[in-house]
């Protein structure tokens, strides 16, 4: 009985401490955070996807990106995007006062991505336009910004 309530207390507490948004930061703190965690991402999914020299890690950078965005969930399994956890990685990995601002950012890269005829490319360059949409609007995410 007593671990019983020991448990419940515990699931209690983890569900708190996974549901709390994460404290306020400045912009560019959150932005090198970001940075790091992708940097890191990039490297396991090179390694992982075990390409052939730097030509062919160049030819496929699209499919490391894609590898990347699937391990995030941000990209289900099946290829296609998942919107639900794109909301939930923001409200995971953004503080609340710059929820809003990376929406407007991101969300255009997944509107322009609506309807694109998911193939078996190679390269995955059907993924090109979402990709490079996502790393260019990251880098300007707090642009006038303090
Ligand atoms: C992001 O913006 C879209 C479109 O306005 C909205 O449907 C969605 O709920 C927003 N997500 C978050 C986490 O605020």
């Amino acid at each position: 009985m007593t671990s019983l309530k020991f448990s419940v207390v515990l699931i209690f507490a983890i569900s708190i401490v996974s549901t709390a948004p994460p404290p306020e930061r400045k912009c560019r703190t959150v932005w090198t955070d970001l940075n790091k965690l992708e940097l890191r991402q990039i490297g396991v999914c090179t390694k992982e996807l075990g390409w052939k020299g730097g030509r062919e890690k160049t030819q496929k950078s699209t499919c490391t990106m894609k590898c990347v965005l699937t391990k995030e969930g941000l990209i289900q399994e099946d290829g296609h995007l998942s919107i639900t956890n794109y909301n939930s990685y923001l409200l995971d990995h953004f503080p609340p006062s710059l929820v809003e601002r990376s929406n407007e950012t991101f969300f255009p890269c997944f509107e322009l991505f609506e309807g694109t005829n998911i193939g078996v490319d190679p390269d995955c360059k059907e993924y090109e336009p979402f990709t490079k949409c996502l790393t260019k609007r990251f880098a300007d995410l707090c642009k006038g910004l303090p």
